[in-house]
C-alpha cells in the first residue's frame, strides 16, 4: 500500500519549529512519508502559536479553509497541536467537526496513537500535563541523505514556564518548567556532531534558568542538572560543535558565570537575544519581570566587557495598560542605551487568564500604534548603523542556502546572527553548509553583503 503522506504548518517561536521536527520524526518512524507539498498530503498537522491574539485566529482562519481541503479527497485527517491546542483543548473538536486530532504540549509522543485513531473515525483531544522526563523521550532526528547539508539542530534543555509575566500566555501553554538531565543533553549533542551538526541552539522558554526551578522551590539544583554556564562548558567541549547559541534567556537568571562564559567559551557565539519589554521599571514591576532598567543594562555592560564584539538583540511591548508618554520614552532611550542592535517589537495583546488582561489603563490602539511605529523606526536606524559599521570588516559566515535574490548569491548568518549574503565569485567550492570567511562589501536594513576571501575559508562541506 502506498504511505500516507504528511505535511506540517508550523506558527509560533524556535520551540516549536523543533516540536514540529519532533512530530515529522515520530511519523516517519511510523512510516509516513513527508509529503513535498500540501496539496499532496493525506494528513495536516497545524502546530499553533497562542501568543498574541492574532496568532490564535490564524488557526481559526486556517480551520475554516481547510474545510475544503479535507473535502478535496476522501480520507484526509487534520490534527491541531501547539499552544492553541493546549489552550483550547477538546473545545475545538466542538467547534470544527471536520478537525479530527488535537495534542498538548506535552504530548507529541501520542501523534502516531492519535492518527490511527483518526482513520478508524475515533476523534480526541490528548491535553495532560506530563511532568516527568518521559515527555523528552523522543526519537532522535536521522541524519539527512548523505548528500545533505544539515549542520543546524535544536536542542531542548528545559521547557515550561514558571514566571508569569503579567501579559504571557505561555505559563499556561507549556506548563511547569522541566529541564532534562545534563546526561542526556550531552549526549544529544555529541550525537549531533557525528552527524555533522556544529552549530546548536539550546531551547527553553527561560533557558538560563536551567536546573533552578528546585532552587526556587528551596531545595538544590534539579537533580541531573547543573549551572546553565557548566552547561555550556561541558557542550563547548564537545568536539565538532563549533557554535552554541541559546534562547531565550531571562534578565533574572542571568549571572556572573554567565557573562564570564561569554568571554571564556570559544564555541559559545558573541549574540544574546536578552528580551527587555520596557525601558521603564514602572512597567518592568507591573509586567512582573523582577529586574530593573539599571539590571538589564547592567548585564548588557557585563557582556560586552567579557566579549567586545557581541551584540544584544530583545523584544519589546508597547502600549501594555498604564503605559504613558514617557514610560515609553524610557522604552525608546533604552534601545540607543543598552545599544540593541536589533529587536522584535510587538503590540501589546491581552490574553485570556493572564493578570495584565484585567488591568485599567487600556492604551488607545492608534497610541499603541504610533508607538510601535516609532520604535521600529528608530530600531531600523540602529540596525542599519550597526551593518555599515561591520562594512570593511570580516564574517565568519555559515551558509544557509541561496539568497532571496537570485542568481548564484548565497545566504547564510555570521557568529552575531546577522543574515550575510554573500556572492560567490569565483569560489565554486562555496554552498550550502560551507563556514567561510567573508569581507564585508555592503549593508542594508536587513542583511550584509559579503564576498569570500580567497584563501581562508575553510569549507566543511
Ligand atoms: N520567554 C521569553 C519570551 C517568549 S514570548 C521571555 O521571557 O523573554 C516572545 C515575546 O512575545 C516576548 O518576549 C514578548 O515580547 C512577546 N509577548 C508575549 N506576550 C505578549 C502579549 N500578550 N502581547 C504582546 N506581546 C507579547
Ligand atoms: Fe512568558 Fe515571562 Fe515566561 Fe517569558 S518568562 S515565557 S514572557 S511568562
Ligand atoms: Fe507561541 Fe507557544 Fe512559542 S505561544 S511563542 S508557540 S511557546
Amino acid at each position: 500500500m502506498k504511505s500516507k503522506r504528511f505535511a506540517i504548518r508550523t506558527y509560533g517561536c524556535q520551540m516549536n519549529v523543533h516540536d514540529s521536527e519532533k512530530v515529522s520524526t515520530l511519523l516517519e518512524d511510523a512510516g509516513l512519508v513527508a509529503a513535498a507539498d500540501e496539496s499532496e498530503a493525506d494528513l495536516l498537522v497545524i502546530n499553533t502559536c497562542s501568543i498574541r491574539d492574532k496568532a490564535e485566529h490564524q488557526l481559526y482562519s486556517d480551520l475554516g479553509r481547510l474545510r475544503e481541503w479535507k473535502g478535496e479527497r476522501e480520507g484526509r485527517i487534520v490534527g491541531v497541536g501547539g499552544c492553541v491546542a493546549q489552550q483550547v483543548g477538546d473545545r475545538l473538536l466542538g467547534r470544527f467537526d471536520h478537525l479530527d486530532f488535537v495534542f498538548g504540549t506535552h504530548n507529541l509522543r501520542h501523534v502516531p496513537k492519535m492518527l490511527e485513531g483518526a482513520v478508524a473515525g475515533r476523534r480526541a483531544a490528548w491535553i495532560g500535563e506530563e511532568a516527568s522526563q518521559a515527555r523528552f523521550d523522543l526519537p532522535m532526528r536521522r541524519p539527512e541523505a548523505p548528500s545533505g547539508v544539515r549542520r543546524k539542530a535544536f536542542v531542548t534543555v528545559m521547557e515550561g514556564c514558571d514566571m508569569f509575566c503579567s501579559f504571557c500566555i505561555v505559563p499556561s501553554t507549556r506548563g511547569r518548567e522541566i529541564s532534562r538531565t545534563a546526561a542526556e543533553i550531552e549526549a544529544e549533542v555529541r550525537a549531533l556532531a557525528l552527524q555533522g551538526i556544529l552549530e546548536i541552539t539550546l531551547l527553553g522558554q527561560t533557558v538560563n534558568a536551567y536546573g533552578r526551578h528546585d532552587v526556587r522551590r528551596g531545595r538544590t539544583q534539579a537533580a541531573g542538572t547543573m549551572p546553565f554556564a557548566e552547561l555550556l562548558a561541558r557542550l563547548d567541549a564537545i568536539p565538532g560543535i563549533e557554535r552554541i547559541r541559546y534562547t531565550s534567556p531571562h534578565p533574572l537568571f542571568f549571572d556572573a558565570d554567565l557573562i564570564r562564559a561569554h568571554g571564556e567559551l570559544e564555541s559559545l557565539c558573541p549574540h544574546v537575544h536578552l528580551p527587555v519589554q520596557s525601558g521603564s521599571d514602572r512597567i518592568l514591576e507591573s509586567m512582573r519581570r523582577r529586574y530593573t532598567r539599571s539590571r538589564y543594562l547592567e548585564i548588557v555592560a557585563g557582556l560586552r566587557a567579557a566579549r567586545p564584539d557581541l551584540v544584544v538583540t530583545s523584544d519589546l511591548i508597547v502600549g501594555y495598560p498604564g503605559e504613558t508618554d514617557s514610560d515609553f520614552e524610557e522604552t525608546l532611550a533604552l534601545v540607543g542605551e543598552a545599544d540593541l542592535v536589533d529587536s522584535f517589537s510587538f503590540k501589546y495583546s491581552p490574553r485570556p487568564g493572564t493578570a495584565a488582561a484585567d488591568l485599567p489603563g487600556v492604551v488607545a490602539p492608534e497610541v499603541a500604534q504610533q508607538r510601535l511605529e516609532r520604535l521600529q523606526a528608530l530600531q531600523g536606524e540602529r540596525t542599519l548603523a550597526y551593518h555599515q559599521s561591520r562594512v570593511g570588516g570580516n564574517a565568519l559566515v555559515l551558509v544557509d542556502g541561496a539568497s532571496r535574490h537570485g542568481g548564484d548569491q548565497l545566504s547564510g548568518r555570521d557568529l552575531q546572527h546577522r543574515v550575510v549574503n554573500l556572492e560567490p565569485g569565483s569560489r565554486g567550492d562555496v554552498g550550502p553548509g560551507s563556514v567561510v570567511s567573508a569581507r564585508i562589501l555592503g549593508a542594508t536594513p536587513h542583511s550584509l553583503l559579503a564576498e569570500p576571501l580567497p584563501d581562508a575559508a575553510s569549507n566543511v562541506a
